[in-house]
């Protein structure tokens, strides 16, 4: 837990900070929420995060009570109360040392009973920033397993980045009970969408395939930065719907988030991908993500 989180402007002590039982934001999943991340502390693609908290506030119908400047100087205040007290992981990838993820939570207030569907009296807004725990520095030189999971559960909408995420939370069990890293949701029409906290890339002939946003996926910041460094590098790019089939049958697959930046994936289910090492498609765009990311090239 952090020990300070910013609750509506204020800095308070995590354990002090409070919503209501009766907060939609709980009982019905009814807020929007964003996780960005740190490099030397500063956060990155900020604007592109601002920017998907206000359209995913909304497409719910719900007013974010501060712009994005207000936005912006509270997740500044609150990564720098956070800053010390990190404990030391020999196995964390480097880039994440000493790093914040920070979470931004806008919850629709708390309304009078659970089914009282009208205007709560006022949402709030939640930071709280803490050690970043991406990937261990092995995942990327070993790759990461994944298994497909049936879209079971619907998805309240996957264009908004919202609280109503059982399926995504349901999925992420299975992948773990699975001794998988990540689950790929599998649709009725046989499509693989995305995974539960992660876009999905394959790379067949040298050509960087993903699907389209129309699939039903939500519009990742990471995954839009790594379409335009592909393009940018020559690599030939193309937004399609994929089947289990095209990623069986893929040279390579990796995952991006952004808490994973490209991560690739060597195993699908029970079943190889590729040769069964990470491949040099995703090294390539990992290592121009590194540069994109460092912080000598400016805050995001
Ligand atoms: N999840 N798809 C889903 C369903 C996600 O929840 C996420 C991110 C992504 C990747 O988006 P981005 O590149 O903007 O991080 C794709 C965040 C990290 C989370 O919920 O923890």
């Amino acid at each position: 837990m952090p020990a300070i989180v910013d609750m509506d402007g204020e800095l308070v002590p995590a354990a002090e900070a409070r919503v209501s039982i009766f907060d939609r934001g709980f009982l019905a999943g009814d807020q929007v929420y964003e996780v960005l991340r740190t490099y030397g502390l500063a956060p990155f693609r900020l604007p592109e995060h601002l920017a998907r908290l206000a359209r995913s506030a909304d497409r719910i119908g719900l007013d974010l009570p501060w712009g994005p400047e207000r936005l912006a100087a509270e997740i500044a205040r609150t990564i720098a109360a956070s800053r010390g007290g990190d404990a030391e992981d020999p196995e964390a990838a480097p880039w994440n040392r000493g790093q914040r993820s920070v979470r931004v939570v806008v919850t629709r207030g708390a309304a009078a009973e659970a089914r009282d569907l009208g205007v709560p009296p006022g949402p709030h807004v939640i930071v709280a920033a803490v050690p970043l725990r991406g990937p261990p520095a092995a995942a990327y030189r070993q790759g990461v397993a994944c298994v497909t999971v049936p879209a079971r559960v619907p998805r309240a909408d996957p264009l908004a980045k919202t609280g109503g995420h059982l399926a995504e939370a349901l999925a992420a069990r299975e992948a773990e009970a699975a001794g998988a890293h990540e689950a790929l949701f599998q649709d009725a029409a046989g499509r693989i969408t995305e995974g539960s906290s992660s876009n999905v890339f394959r790379v067949k002939g040298g050509r960087v395939e993903t699907p389209p946003v129309s699939a039903g996926i939500l519009p990742g910041v990471t995954r839009a930065l790594v379409l335009s460094l592909a393009r940018e590098a020559g690599l030939p790019t193309s937004e399609r719907e994929l089947t289990r089939g095209d990623l069986e049958e893929a040279d390579e697959i990796f995952l991006t988030s952004t808490t994973r930046e490209v991560l690739p994936v060597t195993a699908l289910g029970d079943r190889r991908v590729g040769r069964g090492v990470p491949g040099p498609v995703a090294a390539r765009l990992h290592a121009l993500f590194r540069a994109a990311a460092s912080p000598r090239a400016g805050p995001g």
